[in-house]
């Protein structure tokens, strides 16, 4: 049961998120740095609180769930300084502040996101070593830490960012754009949702029925980023408009236009809110999030 919301998740993640960065020796300092600058700039934290509040909805204890919501953090924050350098997107403004190899160079700023993807390896495999004598509980944290496994790499972000690079100066077609954004910001997404129903004890149809409302969701969500690329302020994004535009990226503003875009976002809100609808009340949360993600675009 999820009787939280998105701010008090959001505040037991910030919070945390430092809990799982080792304290490296002197040596490394810099590296210990680069990797903090970036966590702690900010950021709305989506990834780890959709797991926390799923690891609720099927009936978990969020307090197992912390190193796999940090690692999902450190994860995305890692795919955020890499998608920023001057090889892929060549951003200067990332959560309100300069990107990280605008402070750090870009050799460190690599080196952090390596850092950070391994620091959540590091957090999960950590927590699990404490489970070893109690099956039922390690096959709850393998089975999260498979997805998150899943989503981060060749089969999921990973994926979405190469096409997405290989796909710059040329017209994609709907299903390839479509393609991209499952991968490169989807499949965080429905990591997120799907390693924290394994952490508690989902029942039925649950693991499939989120999986879609994850899947709506992921897409919407980087719908709704092409759309405030266009048109949102890069004051309260914390980061650059026209970034698309200028390296001619595909997205759905790209290739559909805006109001095409808006439609195809509320398409895909419905889609996420009917996925769920079997839930009622107990969906709240997941169908609230969904919807004030699209009143975000208006
Ligand atoms: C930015 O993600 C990249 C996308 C996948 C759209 P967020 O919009 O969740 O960025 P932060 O974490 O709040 O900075
Ligand atoms: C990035 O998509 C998705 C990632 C995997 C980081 P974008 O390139 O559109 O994200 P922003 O606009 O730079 O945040
Ligand atoms: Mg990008
Ligand atoms: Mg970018
Ligand atoms: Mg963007």
């Amino acid at each position: 049961m999820i009787d939280r919301n998105y701010d008090e998740y959001k505040e037991i993640i910030d919070s945390h998120l430092m809990d799982f960065i080792p304290n490296i020796d002197n040596k490394s300092i810099s590296l210990y740095e680069s990797m903090k600058y970036s966590l702690t700039a900010g950021g709305k934290r989506l990834r780890p609180v959709l797991l926390l509040a799923s690891c609720e909805f099927a009936g978990g204890n969020i307090r197992d769930a912390i190193p796999y919501a940090c690692a999902m953090e450190y994860i995305h924050t890692y795919s955020l300084i890499h998608d920023d350098l001057p090889a892929m997107d060549n951003d200067d403004l990332r959560r309100g502040l300069p990107t990280n190899h605008k402070v750090y160079g870009d050799a460190i700023a690599i080196l952090a996101g390596d850092g950070l993807l391994t620091c959540a390896f590091e957090a999960i495999s950590k927590d699990m070593m404490l489970f070893y004598d109690e099956p039922e509980k390690i096959k709850k944290r393998v089975n999260a830490a498979y997805e998150i496994v899943k989503g981060s790499g060749v089969r999921g972000m990973v994926a979405g960012q190469v096409s997405d690079i290989e796909s710059e100066n040329t017209m994609a077609s709907k299903e390839m754009l479509e393609y991209i954004h499952l991968n490169k910001t989807g499949a965080l997404i429905r990591s997120a949702v799907k390693a924290g129903l394994y952490l508690g004890s989902p029942e039925g149809t649950m693991i499939s029925d989120l999986e879609k409302y994850s899947e709506n969701l992921g897409i919407a969500y980087q719908i709704a980023d092409d759309i405030m690329d266009v048109i949102g302020n890069p004051e309260e994004m914390g980061k650059a408009a026209g970034s698309d535009i200028k390296k001619h990226k595909n997205t759905y503003t790209s290739i559909m236009g805006l109001e095409a875009a808006k439609k195809r976002l509320d398409e895909l809100t419905e889609k996420a809110v009917e996925a769920i609808e079997k839930y009622y009340d107990n969906a709240e949360f997941f169908r609230n999030l969904v919807l004030e993600l699209a009143k975000r675009t208006k």
